[in-house]
Order: structure tokens, then sequence, then C-alpha cells
């Protein structure tokens, strides 16, 4: 995710801010830029790395500004570019701001301002902070500006604005994204994150949601967003940087699956509007007409995202009835696909850079097919090369090789599209209104799962040695298991096997034995659930260990399976994004167990470029 980090004292700021945005350089970014202000403003931001903001800074002889704002860029709107990287400006570089986070209403501010004469360079969201700031700072002090900026933006935010007009102050708000502000002497410096602070103190004030700081060299004031003064603690840190960096996690991936309440709102924040029933994807560019005529949808994805793909076959089928193939694509580029007008070519990459899925994507589009994208990161291949847009996922960089949160943003994504389809189709307000309330919740279940964590750690002890495991699911969850099994393999090197549960008896059953445990995804009541429990009996009865997701309440279960990992109820077509918590919990922690190397497994890459 982006860094911010600023500094007002008697150093060089831009020293302090260089080093500080350095720290912050594991969080992942495309670019990066400093603005520093005394009488003047200055300003220089560069895509890549900070080397390269470096280069470019060299010879300026900028020692003399003591006060400034940096920033590391992950693109969320917009490409990674010189332009679109923070700082923004209004349309006089005499405000400048760095921001973290979404600005959901960025475009009707926008409009606003432009139509108040205001020219924008940028395509980000961002930018409108900066140039609502300049439009209110006329006749108001620059602390009253920012309020009145603040008050118009909707969405998250953590935000430093820096001001020709009061050039020894740094204004400072939060909502939603992280905001620190370091005291140390004669200095004060605000980040993102401890760890670009802590080689210069360990005092720190930790600003809440709805506040905002005006910070001078040597005194700091903090108030709600109604201009009434708070009190704040100034706390000590007591954990080193490499606890940071990962944020308290031993490894990446951890921090990552323990994300998922945020990133799973991310995927879907800003696009819905429950009372209406209407789902927003503003970035697939296909006409009225276009959507009507979708007859068929075909999701193209490889490794994880397959595994997403295979639950938006449930969903988009279930909510719009339209018929939905999925393909490996290496296969699908290969096979000369047969590809008829109606058809509607979805292709779903985290990184938006494997190869397998570009040449799937040209091999539809060259064929004239429409192709929509579903990727993290922004301005990737995949997401450039889409001739019909796509969905981003916003779930920030995802630095464990083991996809874990963009799996569960990629569902959610799905499940919008699902219903984006089927209004089309005849999906009434209030049925899609029904659907998205019951989005919302997740976040709050995926956190209820995380809080248990230890009960998936306690199994993963039990099993840690196993050479084997089956793991079984039905319906929208046999795609779950897949994903489960593949976790597994990918960071353990336990061989793992995903099945639909009622094809046990048709092969993997000749398997099972007391050294076999099965791994069984049942989240519901419902038909399919009996039968699942009779496949636990069918492993039981040949002496095989049972572990089961099952849900909270689920008092029958317990007679049948060994182990018992529990999740919230919830409606079935969810179930996938509470029942893959766990999975991805056991995997993670048996290949703690066993030594391996969570975050870099071996022979694996996080993004394959190659064929
Ligand atoms: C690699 C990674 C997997 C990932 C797959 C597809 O194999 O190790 O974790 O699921 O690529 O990547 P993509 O970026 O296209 O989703």
């Amino acid at each position: 995710m982006c860094g911010i980090v600023g500094y007002v004292g008697n150093e060089s700021a831009l020293d302090v801010i260089l080093s500080g945005l350095k720290r912050l350089e594991y969080r992942g970014y495309d670019s990066s830029g400093v603005a520093l202000v005394n009488g003047n403003m200055f300003i220089e931001k560069r895509v890549g790395k900070i080397s390269n903001l470096e280069d470019h800074l060299a010879g300026k002889n900028l020692g003399g500004f003591h006060v400034g704002i940096g920033h590391t860029r992950w693109a969320t709107h917009g490409v990674p570019s010189d332009i679109n990287a923070h700082p923004h400006t209004g349309c006089h570089e005499r405000i400048a701001i760095v921001h973290n986070g979404i600005i959901e209403n960025y475009a009707a501010i926008k409009k606003m301002l432009i139509d108040k004469g205001h020219i924008f360079s940028s395509e980000t969201d961002s930018e409108v902070i900066a140039h609502l700031i300049e439009y209110y700072i006329e006749n108001n002090s620059f602390l009253d500006a920012v309020l009145k900026a603040l008050a118009k933006l909707e969405g998250t935010y953590g935000i430093l604005a820096i001001s020709e007009s009061e050039p020894d102050t740094i204004i400072a708000a939060r909502k939603g994204s992280p905001l620190l502000l370091g005291i140390a002497d004669d200095a004060m410096i605000l980040a993102s994150d401890a760890s670009a602070i802590i080689e210069y103190t360990r005092k720190v004030v930790y600003l809440e949601d709805g506040e905002i700081i005006e910070v001078k060299k040597d005194k700091m004031k903090t108030f709600d967003l109604e201009r009434r003064r708070i009190d704040k603690k100034v706390e000590d840190i007591t954990w080193d940087i490499s606890d940071i960096e990962k944020q308290g996690f031993e490894h990446f991936m951890l921090k990552e699956i323990f994300e998922q309440p945020e990133t799973i709102q991310n995927a879907y924040r800003g696009r819905i509007v429950i009372d209406e029933g209407l789902v927003r994807l503003d970035g697939i560019t296909l006409s009225r007409q276009d959507i009507n005529d979708v007859r068929r949808v075909i999701l193209i994805a490889c490794g994880t995202s397959f595994h997403a793909a295979l639950v938006g076959e449930y969903l988009i089928e279930e909510f719009a009835r339209i018929p939905v193939e999925v393909e490996y694509a290496s296969e699908f580029r290969y096979r000369r696909p047969i590809l008829l007008r109606g058809d509607l070519i979805v292709v779903i990459s985290q990184s938006g850079e494997t190869a397998d899925t570009l040449a799937a994507l040209r091999e539809a589009r060259d064929r004239g097919a429409n192709v929509v994208g579903i990727t993290n990161v922004v301005g990737s291949t995949i997401a450039r090369e889409c001739n019909a847009g796509g969905v981003y996922l916003h779930a920030g960089p995802e630095i464990g090789v083991a996809s874990t949160k963009a799996f569960t943003s990629q569902i959610v994504v799905l499940y919008l599209l699902g219903i984006f389809l089927a209004r089309r189709k005849g999906m009434t307000a209030d049925e899609a209104g029904a659907l998205l309330r019951e989005l919302t919740k997740i976040p709050d279940k995926v956190q209820w799962i995380l809080d248990r964590a230890d009960a998936v750690k306690e199994v993963a002890e039990l099993y840690k040695d196993t050479a084997n495991c089956l793991y079984l699911g039905r319906g929208i969850n046999f795609p779950v298991a897949l994903e489960g099994a593949l976790k597994l393999k990918e960071i353990s090197y336990v061989h793992a096997e995903g099945y639909p549960a009622a094809e046990m008896k048709h092969g993997p059953i000749a398997l099972i034995d007391e050294n076999m445990p099965a791994v069984f995804a049942a989240p519901f009541w419902d038909e399919v659930y009996a039968k699942v429990v009779h496949n636990m009996q069918e492993v039981k009865a040949r002496s095989g260990k049972i572990i089961c997701i099952a849900t909270e309440g689920d008092q029958e279960i317990l007679k049948h399976a060994d182990h018992v990992l529990r999740i919230p109820n919830i409606g079935k077509m969810l179930s996938p994004l509470l029942s893959v918590i766990p999975l991805q919990l056991l995997s993670y922690y048996v290949a703690v167990l066993r030594g391996c190397n969570v975050d870099q497994p071996r022979n694996l890459a996080k993004s394959v470029t190659v064929e």
C-alpha cells in the first residue's frame, strides 16, 4: 500500500523524508515523490524506485527546506506515472498533499471544481483533495480550508498537506488509513507506519479516525472534524523495525490473511448502493446494449485466480442465469476456442502480468470478443490491454507468493459482476439489495474467524507430518476445496488433492487409510450438506481422519468430524469467502511448523511472466 512521510524541524526535510520512504519500500509501490516548502514550494515525483527519484534530485540544493511531505504510491486510480505520483497540488503549486486511501466521490468533486475553472493534471482520485483545499483557502486559514475540504470527502484517507501560506506547518488527517506523529527533539515526523520514524524517535501519537492535527516543529494541536480540541496521549513504541514491517506478523502471508476484513471491504467500497440494489462497475466500458446482449461468460485465469473463477461460475449462473465457462488460460489459448456473438470474456489475474492469461486475453480480443479484466495491479499489462475495461481489486500489494487476500477480493468482484449482469436480466432492486446487504456482513464474519486462528493452529500441529491430504467440498465449496489443497501444496510441499466430495468414491477413496486426513468444507445446511456428511462417513469407515469447516451452531457435525473449525452462519453464495479462511490458515501453520519458507516457497514465482 502507499506510504506517507512528513517532516517539520531543523534538519534537511528531504533527507528525513527519503530515509523514511525507504523504510516503507517493503509495502510495495510503483512511484514516489516529495514536496518541500519554505517561502516557495518544490516538488519532484517519479515513477519507479525511490532511487529514480533520488537521481532526479541529485545536484539540487534542497538542504534549506525544513518542512516537507513524501509519498510512495501503489496505484489505485490511474496508471503508475510521474503525473499520477504524489504529492498532488491544486492548479498552482501553493498547496501540496499526499494521500493514502480511496476518495469514493472524487468524480463528483472533480466535476464541481472543473465547473469552477480548476484544471486537473492527473487521473487520481487524490488530486481533488489539493484542489478542494486550494478552493477553500481563498477565504480561510490553512486549517479551516483543510477541514472544509475533508467535509466534502467520502471514502478513506490518511492525508498530509502543506501550504506556502503557512510554510512552518503540516496538517494531517485520518479516516480509515493509518497515520501517526513521531515527536523528536526539535522535530516532528508524520508517517503512515512507525517504521518510517523509529530511527528518530520512539515517542508517538496515533491519530484516530475523524482526527486532524496541526503540526509545527515544536508543537501540535489535535482537533475533531468540528474543530473541537482533542487531547492526545503520547505513547512509546516498544517494538523493533523488523516487527513493524510485517505489522507484528511473522510472515507477509499471515499479514495478508489477516488483512482480509479490510481488503474484502475495499473490493466493494464505493461500488454498491444497497437501497437501490445497484452495482456500479464504472471501469467496465461496455455499452448498455453490449451488456444486454451478453449470452455467455467465459472466465479465464491461472492458479488461485482460476479457483476464484470457478466460484464466479456459480455466482454468475445463479444470479444472472447466463451460462458461464471457466478455462485455464494456458488451455484456452491453444485450442482454437469457438467464440460467439454475445460472449463476454473476463480474464482474472492478481498481478495482471501472467503470461498465459495475457496471451488468452489477446487471443480473445483479436477474435473480436469483448474482454474485461479483473486485476489487482493498476496499470498492469492485462489491465491496459482489455478492450472492455475492467475492475480493480484494491487489495493492496500482495507480497506472499501464495495468494490469499487477492482470492477473496476476486470473489467479491465476481459477486458484484454477477449482480451487475443479473440486474440487466430481470433481477429486482430488492433482490439485489438483499444480496449486497449480505455482502457487507462479510468483513465482520471474516474477523470472527481470524479471532479464532489458534484453533486452526492446534489442528495444524496434529497433522503437520502428514504426507498427503484430501480436500473435499460440493457445489460452490468445491472450488474452495481446490484452493485449500493448492495452498497446502504450494507452501508446505505436502501432497494435497481437491475433489468434489461425491467424486471421492470414483477414485480417491482408494487412498484413504488412517494416515490420510480429509478436509471437508461443509459450511451450511441444505440437501448437499446431508450428502457431504454421507461422504464423511465413507472416510470414517476406512479409518480416515476428518477435519471439517462447519457453520457455527452445527452440532450434527460433531458426530462425524474429528476436528471442527467453525465459521459464522452465512448464505450459500457467500460461504466461500468464509470457508477458505481456515484453509488458508491451516496451510500457513502447517508450513511454519514444517520449517518452510512461507513467503517464498521453492520453485514458485509471484508473477509468472513466462509461458
Ligand atoms: C503464480 C502464483 C499463484 C497465482 C498464479 C496466477 O503461479 O504463484 O499464486 O495464483 O500465478 O497469478 P495471477 O497474478 O495471474 O493471479
